[in-house]
């Protein structure tokens, strides 16, 4: 079997996204649940695009739904098998080229469509999604604007720590449309040591205002939202809410 090559979300950060990165999740999960409340009357599936290490998951299992829970970082799922008991399936799937699964619901959070490399990528991750979505089915995933580079043009480094990890990220812009994060996470092993690891993530910005056309194009119907339910999004991300009618 091929090594899998992990540019993103390795062993490391993987573990501190998990325990202090929980926040938006948590924040969008009531939002995404009331959408999806028909969905889950009857019993239909919801595929999850980029579930990191289970955090939308664990809240989607306990409202009752049916989950295959996805992601291209093998590290995320193993900590989101470990997590999420009562899950229909954890499995790895690398947008835009793998296949998603035909659903009844498919959620995302985390801007997970914003790894792509390109924006030709994204488009064709939106176009399998709308033609992954049986009639009847919802869609509500969050997308970076390109306002959301904008904004942070001249940000902070952001640096956290928890009991036994520590993350210290450095931001920048080198096109509008390309958003950087260097990412450097050390954390704490069982003897007291610490190991460090670094990442660099680039994400690819957008217009979205073509996204609701285009998922129109595929028979679903969409609209872009400042939130999934009364949460609020961070400034430039845009819940994307959608359907496909029966
Ligand atoms: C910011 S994290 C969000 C994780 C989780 N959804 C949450 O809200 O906590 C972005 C996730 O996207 C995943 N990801 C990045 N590129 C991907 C790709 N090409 N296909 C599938 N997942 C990808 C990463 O592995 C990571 O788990």
């Amino acid at each position: 079997m091929d090594e899998v090559i992990e540019p993103n979300y390795r062993a490391e950060l993987a573990l501190v996204h998990h325990r202090g990165f929980g926040f938006h999740a948590d924040a969008c999960a009531p939002g995404i649940i009331e959408l999806l409340q028909e969905v889950r009357s009857r019993r239909g599936l919801v595929v999850e695009l980029g579930c990191g290490s289970g955090l939308l998951t664990r809240h989607l299992v306990d409202a009752g739904h049916r989950v295959i829970a996805t992601d291209a970082s093998t590290a995320m799922l193993d900590i989101a098998r470990a997590e999420v008991p009562g899950v229909e399936d954890v499995r790895r799937l690398v947008l835009p080229d793998d296949q998603i699964p035909p659903a009844d619901a498919i959620v995302s959070t985390g801007h997970v469509l914003n790894y792509l490399p390109t924006e030709a990528a994204v488009r064709r991750a939106l176009q399998l999604t709308a033609e992954a979505l049986r009639p009847g089915g919802v869609m509500a995933i969050d997308l970076c604007d390109v306002e959301y580079g904008g904004l942070r043009a001249n940000a902070p480094n952001l640096g956290r720590v928890g009991e036994d990890w520590a993350i210290i990220a450095e931001f920048s812009l080198p096109s509008a449309d390309r958003f950087v994060r260097h990412i450097s996470v050390f954390v704490r092993n069982s003897d007291g040591s610490w190991r460090r690891d670094d990442e660099q993530h680039d994400n690819v910005l957008i217009d979205t205002t073509w996204v609701p056309d285009l998922l129109a194009r595929h028979g679903v119907v969409a609209s872009l939202r400042a939130s999934f339910g009364e949460e609020s999004l961070p400034a430039g991300l845009r819940a994307v809410v959608g359907h496909r009618p029966a």
